[in-house]
């Protein structure tokens, strides 16, 4: 049996690196948003060092206690959440955390700072202070929040997320590069993927949580304080590999926009589905409840893959998905 080498082991067969627009990583591996606060909360449990990117949980202008408990459910194959966006706040946030993100970015992995808002406004001022700090190698916009305004969601409404990206956009330092993470819950994401691009995203990124629900059969009430949640975990992956498929071919490949996939990774197979699909970047979020080493392993199982199909490098799998004939854009067209 061989061991699979390190991932700064040049003389392997198969190289791991990816560019996302520019971003260079040394392999496609990052944990997703919310799922290991802001990096450090993690560190004893997994070798954040061998991660690509870290992304932290999103930011918000003001602190939030997030929404009230219970705010996660299992489910059978995943877990609903409702944490409600809960974070230290700007201010705090570059203060007390990015010292921390420094140190590790230092070791390694690029620096991926979320953030969200609840208003045009917010999302800017934002991201542009964030993306200000040289550490911040990108910023990823979290754009499933209701808009105060008009309770619009950002990221379901075409023309509100191209306006909201273009402005997100012209705030941020140039070379730091804006990911969009666009959202499931819409009737056809190629739309608001378009939006995304047309504003000016460098990356697109995909999934965010499906909006769901479970309900307590005595109590007769939801389960979560907050009556929905987002879906998250293996039961939502072949729905996001599908959706990441569909954006690859439709927008992002015409477009030269990388995609980051997530939905679900939680075993190397997994990742191969995301990126014959089209993503570039993988992460990976629910799974590091059950073993936050998961990244890790994911990426030597996707080492020996490589290597078994011959492949010098991971950028000759991404988009080899081979479909007969026209696939149609809905499952029941
Ligand atoms: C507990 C939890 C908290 C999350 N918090 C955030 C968040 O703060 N911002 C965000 O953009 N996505 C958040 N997400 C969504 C994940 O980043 C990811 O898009 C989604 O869970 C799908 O990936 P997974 O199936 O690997 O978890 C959260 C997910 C979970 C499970």
């Amino acid at each position: 049996m061989t061991t699979p080498a390190a991932d700064n082991d040049t003389t392997t067969a198969a190289s791991l690196a990816v560019d996302l627009a520019g971003l260079k990583l040394a392999n496609p591996m990052m944990t997703a948003s919310g799922t290991c606060g802001y990096a450090y909360e993690y560190a004893g449990l997994a070798d954040l060092a061998r991660l690509g990117a870290f992304v932290t949980k999103s930011i918000t202008s003001q602190p939030r206690q997030g929404n009230e408990p219970q705010r996660i459910v299992e489910t059978r194959a995943g877990m609903l959440n409702a944490i409600g966006l809960a974070n230290i706040g700007l201010d705090a946030f570059m203060a007390e955390k990015l010292p921390d993100l420094r140190r590790l970015r230092d070791s390694g992995p690029r620096i991926i700072v979320n953030v969200a808002g609840h208003s045009l406004d917010e999302y800017v001022t934002t991201a542009g202070r964030i993306a200000s700090e040289d550490i911040v190698d990108a910023i990823e916009l979290n754009v499933s929040c209701p808009n105060v305004g008009d309770g619009l969601t950002f990221g379901t409404d075409p023309q509100l997320l191209k306006d909201l990206v273009r402005q997100v956009r012209g705030a941020m330092r140039k070379d730091c590069k804006l990911i969009v993470k666009l959202s499931p819950n819409v009737g056809d994401v190629t739309q608001t993927a378009g939006a995304a691009v047309e504003g000016g995203a460098d990356v697109l990124s995909m999934i965010n949580t499906y909006t769901a629900m479970a309900i307590d059969i005595n109590k007769k009430r939801p389960r979560l304080a907050n009556g929905t949640g987002g879906l998250s975990g293996p039961a939502i992956r072949p729905l996001a590999v599908y959706l990441v498929s569909m954006v690859y071919r439709h927008v992002a490949k015409p477009a030269g926009v990388p995609i980051v996939g997530m939905g679900g990774i939680q075993y190397w197979q997994d990742a191969v589905e995301f990126l014959l699909a089209g993503a570039t970047g993988l992460a990976v979020g629910t799974a590091l409840f059950v073993d936050p080493a998961t990244p890790i392993t994911v990426m030597d199982g996707l080492r020996g893959y490589l290597v078994k199909q011959g492949c010098s490098s991971i950028t000759d799998v991404i988009g080899q998905l081979q479909i007969g004939g026209d696939t149609p854009r809905t499952p029941y067209p």
